[in-house]
């Protein structure tokens, strides 16, 4: 029954979707007098009428973010299992900050991460997690880092520490890291910015010399952050050096595979993450490439005792602790109350098997490819290198800024512009939609020639 009805209101919703704008065009006060002007709370409406009128703004007031022609952000269109997946969990809302409380729901998290670390190459014992998103992994990721270089940091904090810890991201790496430097105290200072290659990848020589130079002056480098597939360029840092340099100098190395990651499951894809085997810990997102709604992060950690001396929590108010190889997840994680995040992924997995995402992410891998090839034959340059469907391009004599407006205004797709390697804008269009096809990428590059 809910499955039937969610199904079909999910096709009727994508398919209504493909046909109409991807772009809204809205002001900030058009949607607040419509909001006013309706909703006082004083008076009961029909809850009908408000879906109906939430729908619409809906409809009227967003980027399509679901639509075949937008080709952005890394936010994907959803599978029907997924949407069907978030309605189960709000219907039961589990809490799964105990184990007790809700075993079946834990269990199904911990086999379905279980079986992407694997996939990973994380042993068995490997700790693993649903987050928010990518960047409450990578949070996690700085946290357990610190508490495992520092033991005295959980208790005393930065200022009970002989030397000031400082981690390395290339360039081109997520932003969030910033966020996360302040807001664990570090403060954004002790986050060094690496430089990178032609390719963008980050610079090995360079991270070298920065850790050898910090030593010397006294800090305590102590995490390293490797992408697999850079927000701006879809680029993957050289992740085997990575992890050797790591372990020699005995660094955390962190990869942040928020969007990249999925590429794990595709066999002709997989390769190109060779070396995320030896990470300490990894970020991968499943609300970007595995096609599930936000939010839905992951964060694996190769050494569950660190996470578990992080996040550990100790109260007389809360269920007690299950005998056995069980850690509560408000225990072990960021968070405290939590919901079932897992199911959406796994609910798409049983349904689709290993194959049928594989068979999802090559199809945009190619479709990536058709939008370069395309692009190419008319004259446009492209300006990153990746094997992702990620394509950055330009040409002489573009003004960047008139040309989305003209893009955006005719409702051709959405797509957005970069500065990478700190160079001059260009434009950004990822395939992050498993429902694009051919000939939406054939007629977006048609009539982006028009506007030329
Ligand atoms: C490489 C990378 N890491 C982390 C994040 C942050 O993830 P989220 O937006 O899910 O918090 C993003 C977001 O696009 C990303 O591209």
């Amino acid at each position: 029954m809910l499955l039937n009805d969610i199904q079909n209101a999910v096709i009727q919703v994508q398919s209504d979707i493909a046909l109409g704008p991807v772009v809204t065009h809205v002001t900030p006060a058009e949607v607040r007098n419509h909001l006013t002007s309706r909703y006082d709370f004083t008076k009961e409406v029909p809850l009908d009428e408000v879906i109906a009128d939430v729908e619409g703004m809906l409809r009227k007031w967003q980027v399509h973010v679901t639509h075949p022609r937008y080709f952005g952000l890394f936010n994907p269109s959803v599978t029907v299992a997924s949407v069907v997946a978030d309605a189960i969990v709000a219907v039961y809302n589990p809490q799964l900050a105990t184990w007790s409380t809700s075993p079946a729901a834990n269990e199904i998290e911990r086999h379905t991460l279980g079986w992407l670390g694997a996939k990973f190459g994380f042993p068995a014992d490997a700790a693993a997690t649903f987050t928010s998103g990518g960047a409450e992994a990578n949070l996690s990721a700085v946290i357990v880092a610190l508490t495992r270089a520092f033991p005295e940091y959980g208790e005393h904090g930065l200022a009970g520490l002989s030397a000031m810890p400082t981690f390395y991201v290339s360039g081109e790496a997520h932003h969030s890291f910033n966020k996360i430097a302040h807001m664990v105290g570090l403060g954004r200072r002790s986050l060094r910015t690496v430089s990178t290659d032609a390719d963008l990848k980050l610079d090995l020589n360079n991270l070298t010399k920065q850790v050898a130079e910090d030593r010397r002056k006294g800090f305590a480098p102590f995490l390293v952050v490797g992408t697999a597939g850079t927000t701006g360029a879809g680029v993957i840092d050289p992740l085997p050096d990575l992890a050797r340099h790591c372990r020699r100098e005995n660094l955390w190395l962190h990869v942040d595979a928020a969007w990249g990651g999925a590429a794990i499951v595709s066999p002709t894809l997989r390769h190109h993450l060779d070396g995320i085997e030896s990470a300490d810990s990894i970020t991968c997102d499943a609300h970007k490439w595995f096609s599930v709604p936000m939010g839905a992060g992951m964060f694996f950690c190769r050494h569950a005792d660190a996470g578990a001396e992080a996040f550990r929590a100790d109260t007389s108010y809360m269920p007690g602790k299950t005998p056995g190889p069980v850690a509560d997840p408000y225990t072990s994680t960021v968070e405290w109350s939590r919901r079932f995040i897992g199911l959406k992924l796994f609910l798409s997995l049983a349904e689709r098997g290993e194959s049928g995402y594989a068979g999802m992410i090559d199809h945009q891998t190619r479709m990536g490819q058709v939008l370069r090839e395309s692009l190419q034959r008319t004259g446009w340059r492209i300006v990153n290198n990746t094997p992702l469907p990620l394509v950055c391009f330009t040409r002489d004599g573009l003004d960047l800024d008139a040309f989305l407006a003209a893009l955006y205004k005719h409702q051709i797709a959405w797509m957005s512009q970069v500065r990478l390697g700190g160079g001059a804008p260009v434009l950004r269009a990822c395939i992050t939609s498993f429902r694009t096809t051919e000939q939406d990428i054939r007629q977006v590059v048609e009539q982006m020639n028009q506007l030329l």
